[in-house]
């Protein structure tokens, strides 16, 4: 069946994915529940590489040479194409880095010291990824700043109510993810956005697990900073986004220094050229940057009416079919609050058991702390097994994790 973009389905969906074609050894179809750790590549983003690789690759804002000059247009046709997703101003907003834990390194070690002194205050949450909490933990230590954290209420969204305590005049910036990995809950960005804007401070958005689940605009959230990966958003690995409003690039400091970041360099110093450029020292990813582009188009022309209706179906129907699994407790608030996300144990059943028994079945989802270990404390286990939803999972591929869980358990002797 040909996918028509008006009116996809999920298996329409899946035909533009390749590695759904090939079963796994021993005959099983893939059935990939690990969307969370990164996303499968549609033909289209493999093509748009395989051609920059194969038809016209060179280096980028150097030559004059016309094979340079394509591939720098292509580059900067991908920058725009990013702009567009996300409704930035300007395409001198979107830095190319190597992912979200490099963005947010950057903004914690460019514009953190010459933002952040000593008695500041940082406000996260009780849910960040590692990569949203140690680059912070590392600028505290650095200036002398003090960590705060937004803490969770009962059903595991943000105490908003406990804003007022915790984001005073101290407070230099408001750190969060969009969208949790474990819990899946959908964070109140705007909210905290202009609880941030009250203070004099800004607000970073981790966008690892949003982009890929929800339409982001980052002008109409009034967002300062907005983070995101290539590979979680269907496009490849090594390439990510670092938005920040333009007043801010103007100020912040360079994080590498090189080639291409440079206006004009003596022996003894240098001046630094404009955003992006400034920000983008080296030879950048390219074809990743074009598989960025190509894969920012794949989403933007599957809609995302039909994602976030897909997804959100998906995860109210793998909510109430795991909880009927003997023994299982599933991690977040109800399912109207969360994405694309289920986390849960088996009460008597290690996750790292569970991962390799549904694995045996065809069934890749994702065991273990998911890099949220402050989380799993809060939860109070060490590990949970988490399945990831994304566009081309269906409502069979639920039932299927259903059957292994209660296969699982029947091989564990808990039944
Ligand atoms: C919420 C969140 N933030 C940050 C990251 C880090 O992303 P990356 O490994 O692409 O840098 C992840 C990855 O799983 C994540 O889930």
């Amino acid at each position: 069946m040909i996918p028509t973009v008006d009116s996809p389905t999920a298996t329409d969906v899946r035909s533009d994915f390749p590695i759904f074609e090939e079963p796994l050894e021993g005959g099983k179809p893939l059935i990939y529940l690990d969307n969370g750790a990164t996303a499968q590549k549609p033909r289209v983003v493999i093509e748009a590489m395989t051609e920059c690789l194969s038809r016209y690759y060179a280096n980028v804002h150097r030559s004059k040479s016309r094979l340079a000059m394509r591939v720098t247009e292509a580059v900067e046709a991908a920058r725009e194409k990013v702009r567009g997703f996300i409704n930035a101003d300007d395409a001198s907003e979107i830095i190319f880095t190597s992912g979200t834990t490099m963005s947010i390194n950057a903004v914690a070690q460019a514009w953190g010291p010459a933002n952040i002194e000593e008695g500041d205050v940082i406000v996260l949450t009780e849910m960040e990824h590692h990569a949203n909490l140690v680059p912070w933990q590392m600028l505290a230590r650095e200036v002398g700043a003090e960590l705060k954290f937004l803490p969770l209420t009962d059903d595991w969204q943000i105490d908003l109510d406990r804003i007022p305590e915790v984001v005073t005049e101290r407070t230099k910036l408001i750190a969060v993810t969009g969208l949790s990995n474990v819990l899946g809950t959908v964070n109140p960005v705007a909210d905290l956005a202009k609880a941030a804007h009250a203070m004099d401070a800004k607000i970073l958005v981790d966008g690892a697990q949003w982009a890929p689940h929800e339409p982001v605009d980052v002008r109409e959230l009034d967002l300062d900073f907005y983070i995101f990966s290539g590979h979680k958003l269907y496009g490849p690995s090594g390439i990510g986004v670092l938005y920040a409003k333009r007043e801010i690039l103007d100020e912040m400091p360079p994080f590498l220094g090189g080639g291409n970041m440079i206006d004009r360099v003596y022996l003894d110093h240098f001046t630094e050229a404009e955003p992006p450029a400034k920000f983008e020292a080296g030879t950048p990813p390219i074809a990743e940057i074009i598989g960025l582009g190509a894969a920012v188009d794949y989403i933007r022309n599957l809609g995302w009416e039909f994602i976030t209706a897909h997804e959100a179906r998906l995860s109210q129907v793998a909510h109430a079919k795991l909880s009927a699994v003997p023994g299982i407790t599933i991690y977040g608030p109800a399912p109207e609050h969360k994405a694309a996300i289920c986390s849960f144990t088996i009460e008597g059943a290690a996750a790292e058991d569970i991962n390799f028994l549904v694995d045996r079945k065809g069934i890749a989802v994702r065991h273990g702390h998911h890099c949220t270990m402050p989380l799993h404390d809060k939860l109070g286990v060490s590990a949970t097994t988490r399945a990831s939803f994304g566009i081309y999972n269906t409502e069979e591929e639920v039932d299927a994790l259903v059957e292994a869980l209660l296969a699982a358990r029947k091989r564990l002797k808990l039944d």
